[in-house]
């Protein structure tokens, strides 16, 4: 009995040394100390012993008892430990390493330029309206007062989809005009921005694609003094106080009369420089009263209702607000370039 436990003890602790998971120490403990256990099996045999060695044997079973015990409970809470060292590691989150900071784009030079545009209108009262780049000839030409033969329907400057040339890219935001006057209840104050293509070689000034603002008020008794007291506040707004303009007569078809409105060189104030090439102004946008007809074609009572219309080039404007010198960097979407505003 002796040898017996002797082995029992040896046995139980080699496997305990060996077991890899807390099943495995379960099916131990059962092994050694469970009811039908091989300790328990011992103790039953007692009863076949003589009595002055019982007590020694049942002194000596309960040591080994113990020990596999202790044994148990420490390989136990070592393989705990393990686990939570494991997991610990496993979720590690150091909050004392520097974040990587997530890399925040911005608005492109030209929106910046189109928003503060947007704002001062917005500003004054007028509705921003958004409109198709394939449009009809007949709102880009026709309801313009650009019947065929007019210069600009010409297949050399226009992209046109089909052979009898009806649609085509607008070449300018102009058709939004019409198409607010077919849509909105008069009054209307309505700015257009959007993007107009012609067939332009690029270069530094000039693309196939650009944008351009539109604006227009029809309203009873609007005269040339409005159109000019709304563009004189804008440009305040946008290139600061006492920024002069002037209005020089122009021809467009669709308004009669007709202007552009130049502004005066940031750079060298009116006295001549390369910016504005020796003028001391630089050309800013077209601009007229609503003529008539155009009126008249939208059904609108040219007797009761006048108005006044205007359309700008947005690169410009934003290469003078940013002073780019060059109009393709504007389409070219370098981030050393971009990275700038
Ligand atoms: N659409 C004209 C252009 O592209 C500009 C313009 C708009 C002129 C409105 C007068 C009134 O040149």
């Amino acid at each position: 009995m002796r040898e017996q436990l002797a082995r029992i003890r040896e046995e139980a602790m080699a496997k305990l040394n060996e077991a890899s998971s807390s099943a495995e120490l379960e099916e131990l403990r059962v092994k050694y100390l469970g009811k039908k256990g091989e300790i328990t099996a011992i103790l039953k045999q007692m009863g076949g012993l003589p009595a002055e060695e019982r007590p020694k044997m049942g002194q000596l079973a309960n040591e080994v008892r113990a020990v596999i015990e202790e044994k148990l409970t420490a390989a136990k809470r070592e393989m705990e430990e393990k686990a939570l060292d494991l997991r610990l590691r496993a979720e590690a989150l150091d909050v004392t390493v520097p974040g990587k900071a997530p890399k925040m784009g911005h608005r492109h030079p030209m929106y910046i330029a189109l928003d503060e545009m947007k704002e001062i209108f917005i500003g004054m009262g007028f509705t921003v309206l958004d409109g198709p780049e394939v449009e009809l000839a007949e709102l880009n030409f026709d309801r313009l007062n650009a019947d065929e033969g007019h210069p600009s329907r010409d297949w050399s400057d226009t992209f046109y989809f089909d052979e009898q040339s009806r649609v085509m890219l607008r070449s300018q935001t102009s058709p939004m005009q019409v198409r607010a006057m077919d849509s909105m209840e008069l009054p209307i104050r309505i700015i257009a921005p959007g993007r107009v293509y012609r067939k332009d070689e690029v270069d530094a000034t000039h693309s196939p694609m650009f944008h351009q603002v539109e604006g227009m008020v029809i309203d009873k008794g609007v005269t040339m003094a409005d159109l000019k007291g709304t563009l004189n506040t804008a440009v305040q707004q946008l290139y600061g106080e006492g920024t002069k303009t002037r209005f020089r007569p122009h021809h467009f078809p669709f308004t009669e009369p007709s202007c552009e409105m130049d502004v005066q060189c940031h750079k060298c104030g009116g006295v001549g420089c390369p910016t504005c090439k020796g003028e001391g102004w630089i050309e800013l946008l077209g601009a007229g009263m609503i003529h008539p007809h155009v009126l008249e074609m939208a059904g609108i009572d040219p007797n009761v209702w006048s108005g006044w219309a205007f359309g700008f080039g947005l690169e410009r404007l934003a290469m003078r607000r940013f002073k780019i010198d060059d109009l393709r960097l504007i389409f070219e979407n370098d981030v050393r370039f971009l990275e700038q505003f």
